[in-house]
């Protein structure tokens, strides 16, 4: 079944089952879930509400240990390899915009912005120069409309702010794959168009992949393919080939 070796997957998940234990309770809430993410692709995952999209992403994005299958990364099984490993990985291949934004408190924007960067610095795969990774932060601050609100801590932040923060680090270091969570969840309609723009042409214009989870229709279509989420499955048939 798997297709791993397939030069245009970058990011393969195969039969992915995820539990929460809640008490003395475990509760499986994705039930052998697969995906292929392929170079270049932007590639959208709708589903109801508590359908587990969000639980997929973290395990796709190597943020969360699924309890059984596999995520590949460039034909590399990742979940068995050394943590630190594992993290380095994820930092330079994976920018990850989560739907609760998670910025550190205690930062502010830009130093939110430049983390990714530090942590590179510090897994020695990238060199780390302070100066230059703020100049470059403030350059992408000024992009996403934040010019004026780059030493603003996340909550001297509106949730939009908040939300474009959180995109913009997730660009930061130019991963192959970005995975979006609801980015443009909090956002009015002109604001959204914006930062939709900005994502979709860095993604274009570096050939990575761009993996995102949408309620929005319209968003979805401009989307190369379209997977269902339901009740902890993809739908089988639910690849739909959005023509542009
Ligand atoms: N850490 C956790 N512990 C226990 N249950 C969890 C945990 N995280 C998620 N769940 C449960 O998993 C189910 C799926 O949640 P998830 O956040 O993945 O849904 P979703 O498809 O992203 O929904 P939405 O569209 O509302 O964001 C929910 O019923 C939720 O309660
Ligand atoms: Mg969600």
């Amino acid at each position: 079944m798997s297709q791993a070796t397939h030069k245009d997957c970058l990011l393969v998940a195969e039969g992915i089952r995820k539990s929460f234990r809640i008490g003395d309770r475990e509760i499986e809430i994705l039930h052998g879930a697969n995906l292929e993410l392929r170079r270049s692709e932007r590639l959208c995952l709708m589903g109801a509400s508590g359908a587990g999209k969000s639980t997929f992403l973290h395990v796709l994005g190597l943020l969360e240990p699924p309890t059984e299958g596999r995520i590949l990364l460039n034909g590399k099984s990742t979940w068995d390899l050394p943590m630190r490993e594992r993290a380095a990985l994820r930092n330079r291949h994976i920018g990850f915009v989560f739907q609760a934004y998670h910025l550190l408190p205690d930062l502010t924007a830009l130093e939110n912005i430049i983390l990714p960067a530090r942590i590179a610095g510090a897994y020695g795969t990238l060199p780390f120069v302070k100066r230059e990774a703020e100049q470059e932060a403030a350059e992408i601050l000024e992009r996403f409309g934040l010019k004026d609100r780059l030493k603003h801590k996340p909550n001297q932040l509106s949730g939009g702010e908040r939300q474009r923060v959180s995109i913009a680090r997730a660009l930061f270091l130019k991963p192959e794959i970005v995975i979006a969570d609801e980015p443009t969840g909090n956002l009015d309609t002109g604001t959204g168009e914006r930062v939709l723009e900005l994502l979709f042409h860095e993604q274009q214009s570096r050939g990575a992949s761009l993996l995102l989870v949408t309620h929005d229709e319209r968003l979805a279509e401009r989307c190369d393919r379209v997977l269902m989420m339901e009740d902890g499955q993809i739908q089988a048939d639910s690849s739909v080939v959005i023509p542009h």
